[in-house]
Parts: structure tokens; C-alpha cells; sequence
């Protein structure tokens, strides 16, 4: 693979050829960001599930370094978490070992005949492999597996210390119970039972890939509160798979939502068909305090049908986490990570200008490209609508707007290139977002060769689509529709390859 192929994204992960789907295992241990994913060794579709391993000292660039955890036999390795057991509370190191990294997964196994109660021709259940070498080499805990339930499907274990109990602590989907499980362990392999949380939120698919962390809310550090992510498939707010989250209390034991959260609302980490599974790195240093994750930049209704080859999917660009106070709602607020600053080249400002009713090229002002940073303000004035149209040309666009009737952001791909591999795929997708305290609506536009992600209002509403264009299509324009808005701020760098 060259990673000029079409479609190759330039500054997100993909592996050098294969399937991808879930970011599994991410943690940060002496100066490396660790980044595995699910992965089929062989072949571009879902199948032969396993864990493949990069790795990276800044959060921009990544190294390949092959398959960690293989399928073996009849057992898959489906998606988990890892973590450094600083103390050895495992003892799977030796005296003279450097700690442990141990990744806690779900074995996948295909049964030799069905369950005689169930019927079930699989099963589910945690496993637990470790890393005496930083994690270069895995081998899989004996005792495997250390967590099992009597329903089938139960998976996508992530674990994490609690500082306050001093306990381990597991978050473990019952997809088709629409619940997310607590279990506590002070070894990692023996596990305790604490509570259940769900249904609640959306529940119109199953949930996977459940993620707990705690963050301060305005970046107060005595006010903070739990998140509890979950994903939903199918149900999700743009069709297929999605996220949603709840905001609350975890003691420990149990996880309880915040007061006047109603169990029975949905809040969306990302309002576009293509961020799901997204988990947060574990053991980000106490003085960098961030709380960073990706997400898999796909969707189930057609993960295996998207047009690339020899590889197939992303991982979105490393963001930040926050908690925010918005419309009185505190609500989970994303950011691009600083780092990816570091692959700025040619920057361009314009002057603040009116857009009436027009639709301009920004050619002309050196604004084109098809890997870009933007960032642009607008005061709505009068317009029905306005944004940015990006990957234009061709007779292709992909459009990055506003509508000021509903108050939404969207994003529309109904004309942004090939799209003929799925039926729904051509579709635009709106997230509500009121104008900022200032009048303005303010969107941060991250452009690569197949995907658009918009944090509008400083994270407030986020967006993530995969896109399809031509090669050739590098145009950026700027447009309002019935009536006239004011650009007042366009700022945009072109971006260099993480591969070159
Ligand atoms: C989510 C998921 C997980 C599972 C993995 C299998 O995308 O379905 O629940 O562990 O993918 O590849």
C-alpha cells in the first residue's frame, strides 16, 4: 500500500490493507499512545476477528505494528480495553518484569453445537492477555475467561482504576438488554458483581462499547460529574449505528444520572452517520489530564460496502473531552486534540465579508484543497441558510451549514460524491444548535480524503461523515441562501500527510 490510494485518508489512522472496525486497548504508557483495533488478518470484510496494534508518540503520527491478540480456534477476539497493572495486582510479572499491560477482551466463541437451553450457536465471555514488553508481545491469561454471564451476548469489557475504591473497575455491555454492567476486581481476574444501568436512553438497537470516565464540568476540578457512553445499533440519530451518553454520578458501585436527567431522554455524542465505539485512553499522565479518545469513523449499514480498497475505514482524529454547561444542559463537548497542529502548512485568513444570497469560490482567495483545516464564524443576519461547501468540483459538493429556522447544523452528503454502495447513504443530517452568546455560529472543519468532521460551537455539536468525492474535487466555497450572512471569520490551513 502507497497511502495515495483513493480515498486514503491522509491524517486519520487506517491500517496498511485489511478490515478495521472498533478502536480497542488505547493506553498511554512512557511516552506512547498504544491504539489497537478489531482487524481481520485476512481480509477486507468483517471476519477473523483480532487485535492490531499501533502505536504513536504524538498522537498524529502512528506506527503499524502487526497483529497483537489472533483469533485462534473457535474463539474470535472482539473489542476491549487495556490498561498498565503498575502494582501487579495480576502477578503476571515476574520479579524483575516491568509491569504488566494487560488487555481485557471479549472472546467470541462459535460453539460445537447449539446451546441445548438457548439455542445459541455462539457465545460471549472476558478474557484477559498480557505484555511483559510494553506490549510488543501478547500472550493470552491462562485462566481464560475470567467473566462469563448466561446470555450470549455480552461484551466489549472496559476497565479502568478507580481511584476511590482502589479497585478495578469493568463496564460490560448486555447488548440485547439494552444494559451496561459494573464488576469490580482487585486482580483482574477475579470479578465481583456491583450493579446494572439501563435500559434507558435510546434502546431501539443493541448497545456495545460501553465507556465510563470523569470529568470536570467547566473545567472546574471540584464540580465534577460521570459519563457513561454507550453505543446504539441500529437507532442512531443520523440511521445505523451511533452514540449516545448520560452524565451522572459512579460511586464505586453504582452509576446514577444526574438530577433532572430524565432516563428516558437520548443525549448524542455525534449527530453524523460516522462515529461509533469510541473508548478513551487510559493512563493519560496526571499533568496532561486530558481525557482523549477516537471513535471507528464507520456505520454498520455499510461498514463492508464502502469503496477502498486494499484497506477499508478509519479511526477519527484524537479529540478531547469535556464537560460543558450549554442551554443550561451539561453536555459532552468534544475538541481536535493541539497536536494535530503540528501538520498545519499553508494558512490563509480572509477578510470578513457579506455573502448575500450567493454561492462564492474561495479559489481565488487560495482557500482549496482536500485535506484542510477550517475555521469560520458567521452572524446569520438574514439568510435562511449558510456554511461552507467543501470537496467541491466535479459537479460534487459536501456541504457544511446552518439553518436558521430550525436552528441546526447539518451536514449534507446528498451530492458529495460516490455514494452508490448504500442505499440511505446520500442523505443530509441536521444536529440543533442555538447561535452562540455572540450571534455567531462558529464551525471547525476537519476535511481528509474520505470523511468531514464538524465541531460546531467549540465541540457544542459535533458531526462526523465519511465522503466519497473525486480526487479532483478540492474546492472550497461559502454560501447563503434567502437573504445575506456575514462571514466574519475564515481562517484555513492546508494539512500535510500523516503517512508522508
Ligand atoms: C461494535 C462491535 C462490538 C464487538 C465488535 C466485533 O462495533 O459489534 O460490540 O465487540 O464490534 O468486531
Amino acid at each position: 500500500p502507497t497511502f495515495t490510494e483513493p480515498y486514503r485518508p491522509q491524517f486519520h489512522y487506517t491500517p496498511p490493507t485489511n478490515w478495521m472496525n472498533d478502536p480497542n486497548g488505547l493506553v498511554y504508557h512512557e511516552g506512547t499512545y498504544h491504539l489497537f483495533h478489531q482487524y481481520n488478518p485476512e481480509g477486507i470484510q468483517w471476519g477473523h476477528m483480532s487485535w492490531y496494534h499501533a502505536t504513536s508518540e504524538d498522537l498524529v503520527h502512528w506506527e503499524h505494528e502487526g497483529v497483537a491478540i489472533p483469533e485462534e480456534g473457535n474463539e474470535m477476539i472482539f473489542s476491549g480495553s487495556a490498561l498498565v497493572d503498575h502494582d501487579n495486582t495480576s502477578g503476571f510479572a515476574d520479579d524483575g518484569d516491568p509491569a504488566p499491560m494487560v488487555a481485557v477482551y471479549t472472546s467470541h466463541y462459535t460453539l460445537d453445537e447449539p446451546d441445548p437451553d438457548t439455542g445459541a450457536e455462539t457465545d460471549q465471555a472476558q478474557s484477559l492477555a498480557y505484555s511483559l514488553d510494553g506490549g510488543d508481545t501478547w500472550q493470552k491469561y491462562a485462566g481464560n475467561p475470567v467473566l462469563t454471564h448466561n446470555d450470549a451476548n455480552f461484551r466489549d469489557p472496559n476497565v479502568s482504576w478507580h481511584e476511590e475504591s482502589e479497585q478495578w473497575i469493568m463496564t460490560v455491555a448486555l447488548p440485547e438488554q439494552h444494559k451496561v454492567q459494573f464488576y469490580a476486581s482487585d486482580n483482574l481476574t477475579d470479578w465481583t458483581h456491583l450493579s446494572d444501568f439501563g435500559p434507558a436512553g435510546a434502546t431501539t438497537g443493541i448497545w456495545e462499547c460501553p465507556d465510563l470516565f470523569e470529568l470536570p464540568v467547566d473545567g472546574d476540578p471540584n464540580d465534577t460529574r460521570w459519563v457513561l457512553q454507550v453505543d446504539l445499533n441500529p437507532g442512531a440519530i443520523a440511521g445505523g449505528s451511533g452514540a449516545q451518553y448520560f452524565v451522572g454520578d459512579f460511586d464505586g458501585e453504582t452509576f446514577t444520572l444526574d438530577e433532572g436527567i430524565s432516563e428516558d431522554d437520548t443525549h448524542w455524542v455525534d449527530y453524523g452517520t460516522d462515529f461509533y465505539a469510541a473508548i478513551s485512553w487510559n493512563d493519560i499522565p496526571e499533568d496532561d489530564g486530558r481525557r482523549l479518545w477516537v471513535g471507528w469513523m464507520s456505520n454498520w449499514d455499510y461498514a463492508n460496502d464502502k469503496p477502498t480498497s486494499p484497506w477499508r475505514s478509519a479511526q477519527s482524529i484524537p479529540r478531547s473531552l469535556h464537560l460543558t454547561t450549554v442551554d443550561d444542559e451539561i453536555r459532552l463537548t468534544q475538541q481536535p486534540v493541539e497536536e494535530l497542529h503540528t501538520l498545519r502548512d499553508t494558512h490563509t485568513t480572509l477578510d470578513a465579508r457579506s455573502v448575500a444570497n450567493e454561492t462564492v469560490s474561495l479559489a481565488d482567495d487560495g482557500i482549496a484543497g482536500t485535506t484542510l483545516e477550517l475555521v469560520a464564524e458567521f452572524e446569520p443576519g438574514d439568510a435562511d441558510a449558510f456554511g461552507l461547501n467543501v470537496r467541491t468540483g466535479n459537479n460534487e459538493e459536501t456541504v457544511i451549514g446552518y439553518d436558521t429556522a430550525s436552528e441546526s447544523v447539518y451536514v449534507d452528503r446528498t451530492n458529495a460524491g460516490e455514494d452508490s454502495f448504500h442505499d440511505d447513504f446520500a442523505q443530509r443530517h441536521d444536529a440543533p444548535l442555538a447561535v452562540n452568546d455572540d450571534g455567531r455560529v462558529k464551525l471547525h472543519v476537519f476535511v481528509d480524503w474520505s470523511s468531514v468532521e464538524v465541531f460546531a460551537n467549540d465541540g457544542a455539536r459535533l458531526l462526523t461523515h465519511r465522503i466519497f468525492p473525486d480526487a479532483e474535487s478540492d474546492g472550497v466555497s461559502v454560501f447563503a441562501e434567502g437573504g445575506t450572512a456575514e462571514l466574519t471569520r475564515l481562517e484555513s490551513w492546508t494539512l500535510n500527510s500523516i503517512w508522508a
